[in-house]
This record gives structure tokens, sequence and C-alpha cells, in this order.
């Protein structure tokens, strides 16, 4: 199967750095959300990181004109799939939604297309389960900031065929990425490893082992990391890292994965990070 068209299920900072990059790479490609506004500031802010390349000589103005050409933005996700050969949702992570989104999928693009999730802690079997093409269901997790990061975790759930497995691999290849075959387990593996890493950092906060900034120190000094484990953990979104850390906990048993109470405290004021202007710092 040969994939030319796209459609974003999605466009916030993960959906809208997914869909610049497809429609960089020569994919007819459309962003579909059902929040208007949302789409509108999605359009600018591909907008801006496209000019961002440019001035950086990473991409050429034309290159820039012709990925504007190829995008296109709706808030109507049955026609926005209707000749999609490949689908990437990039909802919001729960359940519910992901449910509804996948049968409004399944009924809306044609058969053989498939269906991909960028949930970074949903199971991809539970998802797949949710529409009658459970073989044409993969994972594909790209990171954030989507055109910089050049990783996608390309993850089989029980049912995904080898085929559509191919096919989301070789995709990946050809936007620039580099995927990495994932097994369906809590958190896949990127996760799986990063977040008890902040949440120990969250720990050491708490226990006033050190000051926020010097946790971040020792990490970016220490181990070269290009953001510490807190920096890291605002730019995420510390309610999305609580989230993983919640279903890493519930579905693999161990305490090891508890979440931080500090974290808890933190979501459940409002802090959640760079998007709310307070985290663990405080942006502007
Ligand atoms: N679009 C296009 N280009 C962008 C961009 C964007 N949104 N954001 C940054 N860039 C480019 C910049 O233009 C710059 O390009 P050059 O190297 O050509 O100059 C480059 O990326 C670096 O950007 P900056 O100079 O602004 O800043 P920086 O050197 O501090 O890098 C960063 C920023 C790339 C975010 C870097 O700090 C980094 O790699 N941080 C770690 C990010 C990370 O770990 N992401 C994964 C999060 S986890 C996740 O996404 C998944 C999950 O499931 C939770």
């Amino acid at each position: 199967m040969t994939v030319q068209t796209v459609a974003i299920v999605g466009a916030g900072t993960m959906g809208n750095g997914i869909a610049h990059v497809f429609a960089l790479h020569g994919y007819e490609t459309t962003l579909i959300d059902l929040d208007e506004p949302l789409l509108d500031e999605a359009r600018g802010t591909i907008e801006q990181n496209l000019t961002r390349q440019v001035e950086k000589d990473a991409i050429a103005p034309a290159d820039r004109a012709d990925a504007l050409d190829r995008l296109s933005f709706t808030p109507d996700t049955a026609s926005g799939v209707a000749v999609a050969d490949l689908v990437v949702e990039a909802v919001p992570e729960e359940r519910s939604l992901k449910a509804e989104v996948f049968g409004t999928l399944d009924e809306h693009a044609p058969d053989e297309a498939i269906l991909a999730s960028n949930t970074s802690s949903i199971s991809i079997t539970w998802i797949g389960s949710q529409t009658d093409r459970p073989d044409r269901v993969v994972g594909m997790h790209f990171f954030n900031p989507v055109p910089v990061m050049t990783l996608v975790e390309a993850v089989r759930g029980q049912r995904t065929s080898d085929a559509t497995y191919d096919v989301v691999a070789d995709v990946a290849d050809d936007l620039g990425k580099h995927p990495v075959e994932v097994d369906d387990y809590p958190g896949f593996v990127s996760n799986r490893v990063l977040m008890p890493m902040i949440n120990e950092a969250i720990f050491c906060v708490m226990e006033g082992v050190a000051e926020p900034d010097d946790i971040d120190t020792v990490m970016t000094l220490g181990m070269n990391h290009p953001m510490g484990p807190l920096t890291l953990a605002d730019f995420i979104g510390l309610d999305v890292c609580l989230h993983i850390l919640e279903v890493l906990h519930d579905e693999l048993g161990d305490d090891k994965y508890r979440p931080c109470p500090l974290l808890r405290r933190k979501v459940t004021a409002g802090q959640l990070g760079r998007k709310t202007g307070e985290g663990f710092f405080e942006y502007e």
C-alpha cells in the first residue's frame, strides 16, 4: 500500500507538529479538529514553525510554500478522513474520547486505510478493539517538538498485521524519522523509562534534596541531557506526566511507578507547567 493522503485528528501541540511534518514531506495532509479556534491557532503555529525552519536554512522558502499548499483544515472528521490512506489520531489521552474518535474513523475512513494513534499511554490493542479493523490499527508515537525530534515509536498491538506495521515504519522513514519497533505494554519504552526519572526528580524536590534548578543542572551538566527532568516535565505538561504515571502504576501494578504527591498537588492547583505559565519553574 502506498500512502499519499493523510489525515491528522487533533490540532493540539502534537497534532499540529505531525501535520507540519507530513505536509513538508510531500503528503496531502488534512488537519481535523472540532474546535475551530484551535484549528486556526494550529495553522498559525505551523506557519511560524515553517518560517523558523526557513530562517535556519533547514528548508527552502519554496518548501514552506509547498507544505502550506498541501495542508487543509476542517472541523468535520467524516469528510476529512474520507479519502485518507493513513489517519493519525492525536486527541487528548482520555479513553472515552479515543473510543469515540476511533469509532468515527472506522466508520468514515476507507476500508483499507490504516488508523494510527499517537497515544503515549493507552493500549494500542485496546484502541484496535474499538474498531472492526484491529489489524490496521497501530501506534505511531511522535515526540515534541515533532519537527525536531527524530524518533517514532511504532507500536504493534496484539492484532496489528505485519503489513500495517511495515507501512507505518516506511512512512516514518520517509518523514526523516527513525522508527523503533515497540511492543504494546504500558508506556511503551519512552515513557516507561522517562517518567520514573521525572517522578524521582520530583521526589527530590519534595524531600528537599536540592532546589529544582540544581536538580536540572545535575542532569544537564552531569548527564548531558538537553533539558533537566523538571524543565522537561513542565514542557510535557505536569497533568500529562501524572496521567502516564497513573497508567504505569495501575497497569503494571508496581509501586515503583507511584506518582509523587508533590506532582499530584501541583496538578490539583492547576500549575501544569509551561502551558499554564507555572510548574516547577515560571514562564512568561
Ligand atoms: N518547529 C521547528 N523547529 C523547531 C521547533 C519547532 N516547533 N522547536 C525548535 N526548533 C528548532 C530550532 O529552530 C533549532 O534549530 P537549529 O538547531 O537549526 O538552530 C533547534 O530546534 C533547537 O531549538 P532552540 O535553539 O530553540 O532551543 P534548544 O537548543 O533549547 O532546543 C529542544 C529545544 C529541541 C526542545 C531541546 O531543548 C530538546 O531536545 N529538549 C528535549 C525535548 C524532549 O525530550 N522531547 C520529548 C518530550 S516527551 C514526548 O514528547 C512524548 C511523550 O509521550 C510525553
